[in-house]
């Protein structure tokens, strides 16, 4: 073991004092593994693009977008999502939406990016892979050559529609395979079980796609464990609620099944009424594998800094060991190559043990 690692095994983490949490966390690297490309649509973009466009808005400025921002619901906000999507027109502007979070992920010294994005969203309004594809890739492909980032698209399906939709949506993404990394599941989660979509998981596995899966957000624990199951989910989005089901919870733990946790998102979308009542604590304690994430950060207040500060700052309990472990969980949970991840997480350990020293 190197001397970082093996100080850092010693569990003197627990030793860094509190001041300096914030400024470690900022610095470490980190992966970003559950984002909707969509929802970096920051409200300044939406007005820029619509004016490119020409799309009317039902919004006078920038502020009055932003008030309307108030969710009481994960369906609330999908319909201002789905809605702010609609001036998403050309490659370029898809290309100004993805370089533009890039830059922004850099600065939070993310390292590594599984974004999402929703092709259904997008081929419903006549905008084709032809158009946001090319768009998409080129500013990840800027993303990696100038910002050093490296980036995996994730083919979201929306569950709200009939699995015939995703299946087709998988069919045409094709000519795009080698560009993907995977497939998720996304959209309104109650009353759309995993099993609905068995079939186009399936298929996606039989094309070498990594799985992941939104449940456990509004559903119950029940569609966490159907995600596993019936999808072979290999990763779950949120899974706040498997706390409900202590034999899942276990398994979860045993089994090493990473969730993708965004407090920021779970607060706006009422899962939980503020941070200091959020669970993530709890899902630690639990021993499970938990990772921080932003969701749709220019709808919840915060990109994947501002979501794992203002966490730690709401659970005092939490220290430098609950820290490190979610940030160095994100790097573990990526889809890179193991080389690629034992190099970003022997930079985390190198910062983390000069801190404890
Ligand atoms: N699409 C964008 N954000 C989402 C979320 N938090 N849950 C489900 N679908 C989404
Ligand atoms: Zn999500």
């Amino acid at each position: 073991m190197n001397p970082d690692a093996a100080r850092i095994e010693a569990g003197r983490l627990g030793g860094i004092p509190a001041e300096r949490l914030p400024g470690l966390i900022a610095d470490s690297p980190k992966a970003e593994l559950h984002l909707h490309i969509e929802g970096t649509l920051e409200p300044e973009l939406i007005f820029e693009l619509a004016r490119r466009n020409g799309v009317p808005l039902a919004y006078a400025d920038v502020d009055a977008l932003r008030r309307a921002y108030a969710f009481t619901d994960l369906q609330s906000f999908l319909d201002l999502y789905y809605a702010g999507c609609g001036v998403l027109r050309t490659e370029q502007d898809f290309f100004d939406l993805a370089w533009a979070y890039f830059r922004r992920a850099a600065r939070d010294n993310v390292v590594r990016a599984e974004p999402f994005f929703d092709p259904q969203t997008h081929t419903a309004r006549g905008v084709g892979f032809d158009v946001f594809m090319p768009g998409l890739l080129a500013a990840s492909r800027r993303a990696h050559d100038e910002l050093g980032l490296s980036v995996g698209w994730i083919l979201c399906f929306l569950r709200h529609l009939p699995e015939d939709d995703a299946l087709r949506t998988l069919e045409a993404a094709l000519p795009w395979r080698e560009h993907l990394l995977g497939v998720g599941l996304d959209s309104s989660e109650r009353g759309n079980p995993p099993e609905k979509f068995a079939r186009v998981f399936a298929r996606a596995g039989a094309l070498g796609l990594r799985r992941v899966a939104h449940a456990g957000e509004e559903g119950p624990a029940a569609y966490v464990r159907d995600a596993l199951d019936l999808l072979g989910a290999e990763r779950i989005d949120h899974g706040v609620r498997s706390v409900d089901d202590p034999a899942l919870i276990r398994r979860l733990a045993s089994e090493r099944i990473p969730l993708t946790v965004c407090p920021l998102s779970n607060v706006r979308l009422r899962v939980f009424p503020d941070l200091a009542s959020h669970n993530l604590p709890d899902l630690l304690r639990a021993g499970l594998m938990v990772t921080i994430h932003s969701d749709d950060p220019a709808y919840f207040g915060g990109y994947i800094n501002d979501n794992l500060l203002q966490l730690f700052v709401a659970h005092p309990e939490l220290g430098g060991k609950q820290a490190y472990a979610v940030l160095r969980n994100s790097l573990e949970a990526s889809f890179a190559p193991d080389a690629d991840r034992a190099l970003w997480v022997a930079s985390l350990d190198k910062l983390w043990a000069h801190a404890a020293r």
